[in-house]
């Protein structure tokens, strides 16, 4: 089974083509062009922006991944397409090419939501035990899942105001640091390994339920830089990102363990862009490790918005509920869809 896959939720023009055989994955080709250059020197993605390099960039983007692949459009079973949540201009320009595909070429189109498709990144040729408990984290969500297996999952605990990647993209913007701000931050972080007075909250760490608050964490930062002469705040950056580093890290990790002990979970999974970061997949393996639970994480190129994730997802799907050629019609942007 071949199946192509487009991406163009946020800033990243995607396409990807997964074959599966006999059960095996094999992603013939992962194309992501990225915006973040052009979007940088406004210090966040503007939309309408995003959506005019999608509607450039979309078809060189799904003909690079067709190339790569040396997989002519007669052989490709099925296509599968991001339809929310995400950017709704940036959604449409992926949205609309997957239908005219799916018209012109006569084949079924899977709409794919993309944070189940960052928690399927781990279902890539990596065995899961189940129930599992996902932490799934990104610019846009920060979620727990749990999944009784691949396709029946709710929703646990959510953020109640920022996403942690919305958290590191604005302590970066706020210490002039550029954008994204989530690798930014976690490698100046890196830099700093002494002892430091900085101690910032943990929102909600002992909060009963599963849910998270970032906006308190970063109006903590701003509190602490504003007493900073800008002189120090240039020469204490890297322990200032430590700090921040530390405390949002921190809380991710005790929560996810805490939701897992009490689902009494076999594995826990970390996706999502924020899921590239080091630390806190360090932390939470070696939390997950000695709690006896399996840990999984997606490398590294599969954690921010990729199309093969979006494949990845769409098998699943397709194994669930089988595709209909004429599905197209059906299938509209839903730029708040929840998991
Ligand atoms: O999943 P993703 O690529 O896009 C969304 O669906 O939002 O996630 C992007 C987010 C950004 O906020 C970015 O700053 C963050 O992931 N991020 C990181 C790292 N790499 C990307 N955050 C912390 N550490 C990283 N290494
Ligand atoms: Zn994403």
């Amino acid at each position: 089974m071949n199946i192509l896959a487009i991406e163009t939720s946020c800033d990243e023009t995607a396409a990807a083509i997964l074959k599966a055989k006999r059960g095996r994955l094999e992603l013939a080709a992962n194309v992501v062009s990225s915006q973040i250059n052009i979007h940088k020197k406004y210090g966040g993605v503007v939309p309408e922006v995003a959506a005019r390099h999608h509607l450039e960039n979309i078809i060189p983007v799904i003909d690079e991944a067709v190339q790569a692949a040396q997989i002519k459009p007669a052989a490709i079973d099925f296509i599968a397409t991001t339809a929310g949540p995400g950017l709704v201009t940036a959604l449409l320009v992926g949205i609309e090419t997957a239908k005219a595909l799916s018209y012109a070429w006569n084949k079924p189109l899977i709409p794919v939501n993309h944070m189940y498709a960052h928690l399927a990144a781990n279902f890539f040729n990596q065995s899961i035990q189940f129930p599992a408990l996902a932490l799934i984290v990104s610019g846009g969500h920060t979620e727990i899942v749990l999944l009784k297996n691949h396709h029946h999952y709710n929703k646990i605990g959510q953020t109640v105001d920022d996403a942690v990647g919305e958290a590191y993209d604005k302590a970066a913007k706020l210490l002039n640091l550029g954008y994204p701000g989530g690798p930014i931050i976690a490698r100046l972080a890196d830099k700093f390994s002494g002892l430091s007075p900085i101690n910032l909250p943990r929102p909600m760490i002992n909060s009963r339920d599963f849910n998270f608050s970032f906006s308190g964490l970063k109006t903590a930062l701003l509190y602490t830089v504003q007493k900073m002469t800008k002189k120090e705040i240039k020469t204490r950056t890297p322990e200032i990102c430590r700090a921040f580093q530390n405390a949002a890290v921190e809380v991710l990790v005790s929560k996810t363990i805490k939701a897992a002990k009490k689902y009494q979970v076999q594995s826990i999974l970390l996706a999502g862009g924020v899921a590239a970061n080091k630390k806190l997949r360090a932390d939470l393996k070696a939390a997950a490790e000695k709690n006896n639970f399996q840990f999984r994480v997606p490398e590294f190129k599969l954690c921010t918005d990729n199309a093969a994730m979006i494949a990845i997802a769409g098998y699943y799907l397709s194994r669930k509920h089988h595709p209909q050629k004429d599905g197209w019609q059906k299938i509209s942007a839903d730029p708040n869809w929840e998991l």
